[in-house]
């Protein structure tokens, strides 16, 4: 294996990967609070794959978009880029929260990561994981198998003050009542969320976000897109697969999956190659969503790489009259 310290700069695909979040979020933040789920995720699909086709890589879906909702789809297997090297692994979330941005509500974001082939969890059959989520200074703290109170107090303990300054963020759902309950008794602070767990897991990381722990059950897909993140930013999130019924079960059992065994970063990412972008489509605590004006519009995103641990943020001005002559987008009208 060669040092990494001697190697010469390379490719950051976090670059490129950038345009294809940018172009997701420009088109369907015309949507925001239209209360047009499917529409919204037609145009940031669209935009999506477009983009992502224009990327020198070759590339498969590993994390695609729709399988829950039924929603315009990036197939899972889907073969995207170039068809040139290098093998890459792909996980789309091309609108992260569409009820957040059907209805005009904070942190929808357009995500997707990269890594080395076959180094991304396919989570088959299983829609929903059991997640916790942590930014570096409380990384090795957590244990997803741990009664609640333990990990509060071991993370507190990492970052050096009590478990009534912690803020845990956690998806507003019936299946959380007793999660909530027992945060409850710990005298942590509760953040309750409507939608949007990769944003929450990612603010466990970014400086200033107030947010020091995400727990509960969300989307598999957006654990593994959450560990592409925390990996980069030097976090930690461990999931347990939550299978919703036995057809789950029986699925996943035929396919090899142990639904028992705790996920760890190595098993929901094992490449140190491995890349992460976000573009806020509504305003939210990470990044500001798409502002449009006359004649264009402003985009705010994230742009990360594990290997070097650079985290950019990137503010894009977009002007339709240089863009409308050759894009197949349309971004200037709804
Ligand atoms: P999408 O908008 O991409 O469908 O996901 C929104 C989301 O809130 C995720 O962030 C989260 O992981 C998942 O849905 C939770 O699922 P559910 O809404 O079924 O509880």
């Amino acid at each position: 294996m060669s040092d990494i310290r001697s190697s010469d700069p390379d490719r950051n695909l976090a670059f490129e990967l950038v345009r294809v979040t940018e172009s997701a979020a420009l088109a369907s933040g015309r949507f925001m609070g239209r209360n047009e789920k499917n529409s919204s995720d037609q145009a940031a699909v669209q935009a999506m794959r477009l983009m992502l086709n224009t990327i020198e890589m070759n590339g498969t879906v590993i994390i695609g978009e729709g399988e829950k909702d039924d929603a315009p789809m990036l197939f899972n297997g889907e073969i995207v880029g170039t068809g040139s090297a290098p093998d890459i692994d792909i996980a789309v979330d091309p609108i992260d929260g569409t009820r957040l941005l059907a209805l005009g509500r904070a942190n929808a974001l357009s995500t997707v990561a990269a890594s080395d082939s076959g180094s991304m969890f396919n989570p088959g059959p299983f829609v929903y994981m059991n997640k916790i989520a942590v930014g570096p200074e409380a990384k090795n703290s957590i244990d997803v198998e741990a009664p609640v109170e333990d990990n509060l107090s071991n993370v507190a303990k990492s970052k050096g003050c009590d478990v009534d300054d912690l803020t845990v963020v956690v998806l507003d759902r019936h299946r959380h009542a007793s999660l909530i309950a027992d945060l409850r008794k710990t005298g942590a602070r509760i953040r309750l969320i409507t939608d949007g767990d990769v944003a929450g897991a990612v603010m466990t990381a970014w400086p200033g976000s107030g947010i020091d722990v995400l727990m509960g059950i969300g989307g598999t897909p957006e654990g593994v897109l959450a560990a592409c993140a925390l990996r980069c930013m030097g976090g930690e999130i461990q999931g347990k697969l939550w299978p919703r019924n036995d057809n789950e079960i029986l699925r996943g059992d035929r396919m090899g999956y142990d639904f028992n065994s705790v996920l760890r970063m190595d098993d929901l990412v094992s490449s140190e190659n491995c890349f992460f972008a976000a573009t806020g489509i509504t305003d939210g605590e990470l990044v500001s969503g798409v502002k449009y004006f006359g004649g264009g519009a402003r985009t705010h995103s994230l742009a990360m790489r594990s290997r070097s641990g650079t985290v950019r943020e990137v503010i894009s001005q977009h002007r339709w009259d240089k863009l409308m002559r050759f894009s197949q987008i349309m971004y200037d009208q709804e």
